[in-house]
């Protein structure tokens, strides 16, 4: 079968190679589940792999399938399998147990190893293929109602991951009670965290370089946020217009913003910084300032990535709840299929281009 592979650390070395087609046998115990690929995103972390930034390929391969972002449908399972049935659309875990402590309890999202399991990412081969075999444990089952937006589950649940720990850490606070967020970044994950944001009834500020209006404001205000162009406004400018942010997410890939966004915080505010930035970025802050705020603030910042398996699940209610409250608003995020892994050049060179996508994808199969 076909799978779009490349060498790790090696710029540019994208190929369609071939594997051989798995089994639901190669499972043991009658637990395999064989799900057929259906659609796969691309993402910025597919761009720095294919850079050569980042990702490692399995022990014993000297190439990596890439592909993270899955969304299939169950074709056959093992004897012992009862969480899943044939015709069942289903969504992968990226991350898989390492040895920590916490991979132990099933909190390899949480992991404290060096080198994580990701499929598609680290030492793990991805979904950018026809199918793959897997056990039940590892896959959450998407409604049917929510196939053509699936794809944006596993985007989705880094979301959910981020926003359930910032509520998790504000429980110190006994009362809180948050009203404003702030979103800095208006791609995909930004998107998704304006939405997830609004379902919980925050009000919500968007803040991205772009001026208005274009496809991501259009969708940030049809959610009743706000959106504001940092061209026209800082950050520190919104704060006091429109602040004090309880919650801000960070998502735009620009560590600096990360300095800026701590200044910018309420008091007992929470920060959550979802940004993978793989490259060596250095930036003179006003430490001191920063510093006092935080502590006389009582304010948090936490780093988050990947997600667990209840984020999986919280993934397909909000994105169902979202369907309700805002019907064909996901379906937006969807601006560039591409047609067949065999068009995969297509995907990435969209990656780099001028046309701002929000969520390009492969089509990899059709529904039926
Ligand atoms: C993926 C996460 C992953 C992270 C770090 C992101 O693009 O969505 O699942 O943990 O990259 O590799």
């Amino acid at each position: 079968m076909k799978a779009v592979a490349l060498i790790p650390r090696k710029p540019d070395s994208l190929y369609l190679g071939e594997l051989p087609a798995p089994s639901v046998d190669d499972v043991p115990d009658g637990r395999g589940v064989l799900v057929k690929v259906l659609r796969v995103g691309v993402c910025g972390t597919d761009k720095e792999i294919q850079a050569g930034e980042y990702g490692a390929q399995p022990p014993g391969y000297d190439f990596l399938v890439l592909g993270h972002e899955s969304l299939g449908v169950v074709e056959r399972v093992g004897a012992k399998v009862t969480e899943l049935a044939p015709g069942d659309y289903v969504v992968a875990r990226v991350r898989r147990p390492g040895n920590s402590p916490y991979d132990a309890i099933g909190m390899q999202d949480m992991s404290t190893d060096d080198e994580y399991h990701e499929h598609g990412i680290n030492l793990l081969h991805g979904f950018f293929t026809e199918h793959y075999v897997d056990v039940p444990e590892f896959l959450t089952k998407i409604p049917a109602g929510l196939r053509e937006v699936g794809v944006l589950t596993e985007p989705m649940t880094v979301v959910e991951k981020g926003v359930s720990q910032a509520y998790e850490i504000q429980r110190r606070l006994r009362i809180w009670n948050p009203k404003v967020a702030a979103v800095l970044g208006a791609g995909p994950v930004g998107l998704l965290a304006t939405l997830l944001l609004r379902l919980r009834g925050l009000d919500v500020v968007t803040i991205a370089l772009r001026e208005s209006p274009y496809l991501n404001s259009d969708l940030v205000e049809a959610l009743g946020a706000r959106y504001v162009s940092a061209r026209k406004m800082s950050l520190t400018e919104a704060a006091a217009e429109y602040g004090p942010f309880d919650l801000m997410f960070e998502a735009t890939g620009f560590s600096p913003l990360v300095f800026e966004a701590m200044q910018a915080l309420g008091k007992n505010g929470v920060l959550v910084m979802a940004s993978v930035t793989g490259g060596d970025r250095m930036a003179e802050v006003p430490a001191d300032a920063i510093n006092l705020g935080f502590v006389l603030g009582n304010k948090v910042a936490v780093g988050t990535v990947n997600a667990a398996q209840e984020h999986y699940r919280a993934a397909a209610q909000d994105m169902t709840l979202a369907e309700a409250m805002y019907p064909g608003w996901l379906a937006r995020l969807l601006t560039h299929p591409v047609q067949g892994l065999d068009n995969y050049r297509q995907a990435f060179d969209l990656l780099d281009g001028q046309e701002h996508p929000i969520k390009i994808f492969i089509e990899v199969a059709p529904f039926n």
